[in-house]
């Protein structure tokens, strides 16, 4: 009997304690959704609309492109809008590892701020997000019809777990904490990323209306 508690009082104290741990990595990131019924199809378009600001930024788009495979260089840091320079090409791998790998340049590393156009790097393996996941270049209407199609973004069934996709990625320091900890003279994305999470809530909880074009 005593063994048993034992165990279970270390079985649980651990499970607190990884929780713990990973609720402080990811700087008190909170997904609480509001209650059902409580936004309005008019409130979830504006929430979208911030969304849309957040997933058509530069800082996001750049690595959520299509199934030409190519990263791009746009934004106010790099003046014109053009593909990636140095003839790079991510290939359907998506990390280029038929010619030259992203990591080769983006190191993985914790410390997320770089120089002015030094190669920027996060916490985990840099790559070019799954070509479904395409954003560059598309309209609000499309982005948040395939935000919300499990067929295409992931199998995330529902909002919820674009919110925790959202918080987890911040967790492991990846592409998500990075855009808004960008380094050198870049953009940050556009509000925070707690307010980017309670967007996609809300947008969520209004039945994920989208817009018209
Ligand atoms: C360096 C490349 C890169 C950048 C920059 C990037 N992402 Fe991604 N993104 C990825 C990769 C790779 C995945 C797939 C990872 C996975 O599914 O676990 C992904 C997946 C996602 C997904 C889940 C896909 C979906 O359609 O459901 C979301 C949401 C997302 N990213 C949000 C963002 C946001 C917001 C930003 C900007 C703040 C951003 N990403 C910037 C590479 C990137
Ligand atoms: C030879 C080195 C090198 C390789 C290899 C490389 N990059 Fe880059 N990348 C850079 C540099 C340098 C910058 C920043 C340029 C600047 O700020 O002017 C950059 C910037 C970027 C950006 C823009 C980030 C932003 O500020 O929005 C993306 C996206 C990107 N790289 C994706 C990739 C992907 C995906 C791969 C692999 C297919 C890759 N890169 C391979 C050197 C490299």
């Amino acid at each position: 009997m005593k063994t048993i508690s034992t165990t279970r009082l270390i079985v649980g104290a651990s499970a607190l304690f990884f929780s713990l741990m990973v609720y402080a990595e990811s700087g008190k990131l909170l997904i609480t959704p509001p209650a059902e019924g409580s936004v309005s199809v008019e409130q979830g378009l504006q929430a979208w609309q911030r969304v849309y600001e957040v997933t058509s930024h530069p800082r996001c788009a750049n690595c959520h492109v299509g199934k030409e495979n190519i990263p791009m260089w746009s934004g106010p840091s790099y003046g014109k809008t053009r593909p990636h320079g140095m003839n790079i090409h991510a290939d359907e791998t998506r990390i280029g590892a038929k010619t030259l790998l992203c990591s080769t340049c983006h190191l993985t590393s914790e410390n997320l701020e770089t120089a002015n156009h030094a190669p920027p790097q996060y916490g985990i393996a840099w790559s070019l997000a799954p070509v479904e996941f395409q954003w560059f270049g598309k309209s609000s209407k499309e982005i948040c019809e395939q935000l919300k199609d499990s067929k295409r973004n992931g199998g995330r069934e529902s909002y919820l777990q674009i919110a925790e996709h959202l918080q987890h990625d911040a967790s492991l320091k990846g592409p998500v904490l990075w855009g808004w900890n960008p380094g050198g003279n870049r953009e940050s994305a556009p509000y925070t990323l707690q307010k980017h999470i309670d967007d996609v809530l809300n947008w969520g909880v209004a039945g994920s209306p989208c817009p018209e074009k």
